[in-house]
């Protein structure tokens, strides 16, 4: 247990975790459940905004598998491992692998438009011509993002399938550090 256990521990630091799990939950919550035009939508909303602003600059100065440089987006390496997801021919990847990090570089980005056309809805209502497309905007990329996060997350099962690695445990770890045994 113990080499697995140590193998897994390192791979996202505390910062990745928290602001994954932060941003999951507010986009969940935002869509599913908090009335959207709550004063709590526009809350969490920003919740969400100023993990994702965290996480930006993480990828420039965080750690080396947290840098942006460690999955450079590939589509030529994204269907390369598409490619070897089916005939077996795995490599180990250090950060994302190449198609995960397409995914998670569309995931910041919608979300980044969800939260762009939010703020413009809380800043000038959604009135006036201004505000009716970002209301459009906002609500076409909300799904759009949701529907993304679900592929993401097929995604994250089906390698961690493949792979025998369980990808979750890795972005849930809690004690983040080198365990007893080491
Ligand atoms: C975190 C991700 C977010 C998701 C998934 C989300 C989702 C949604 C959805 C589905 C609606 C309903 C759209 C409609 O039916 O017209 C909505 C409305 C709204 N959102 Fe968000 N939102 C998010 C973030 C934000 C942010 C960051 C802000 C502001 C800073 C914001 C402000 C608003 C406002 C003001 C409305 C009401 C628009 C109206 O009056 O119809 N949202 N949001
Ligand atoms: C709305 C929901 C979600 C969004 C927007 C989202 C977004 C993201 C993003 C942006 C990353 C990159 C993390 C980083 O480098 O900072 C990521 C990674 C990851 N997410 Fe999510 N996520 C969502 C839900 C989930 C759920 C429900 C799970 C678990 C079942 C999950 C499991 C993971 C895992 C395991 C990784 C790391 C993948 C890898 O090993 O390369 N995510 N997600």
């Amino acid at each position: 247990m113990s080499a697995q256990l140590q193998a897994e521990e390192r791979v996202w630091d505390p910062l990745v975790r928290i602001t994954h799990w932060t941003i999951a939950l507010s986009v969940l919550l935002n869509y599913a459940i908090v009335d959207e035009e709550s004063v709590l939508h526009v809350w969490i909303g920003y919740v969400a905004l100023a993990m994702l602003g965290l996480r930006m600059i993480w990828g420039l100065v965080g750690t080396e598998r947290a840098r942006f440089t460690s999955f450079p987006p590939s589509p030529r390496a994204a269907l390369a491992h598409l490619g070897s997801m089916f005939s077996g021919s795995r490599r180990a990847h250090t950060s994302h692998n190449p198609l995960g990090a397409l995914m998670v570089y569309g995931l910041w980005a919608m979300l980044f438009l969800v939260g762009a056309t939010g703020m413009v809805l809380d800043i000038v209502g959604e009135y006036g011509m201004l505000g009716e497309a970002a209301e459009e905007t906002h609500e076409v990329a909300a799904t759009l993002l949701i529907v993304m996060a679900a592929i993401h997350v097929s995604g994250v099962l089906l390698e961690s399938r493949l792979t025998g690695t369980n990808l979750v445990r890795q972005m849930t770890w809690l004690s983040g550090r080198k365990s007893e045994e080491t």
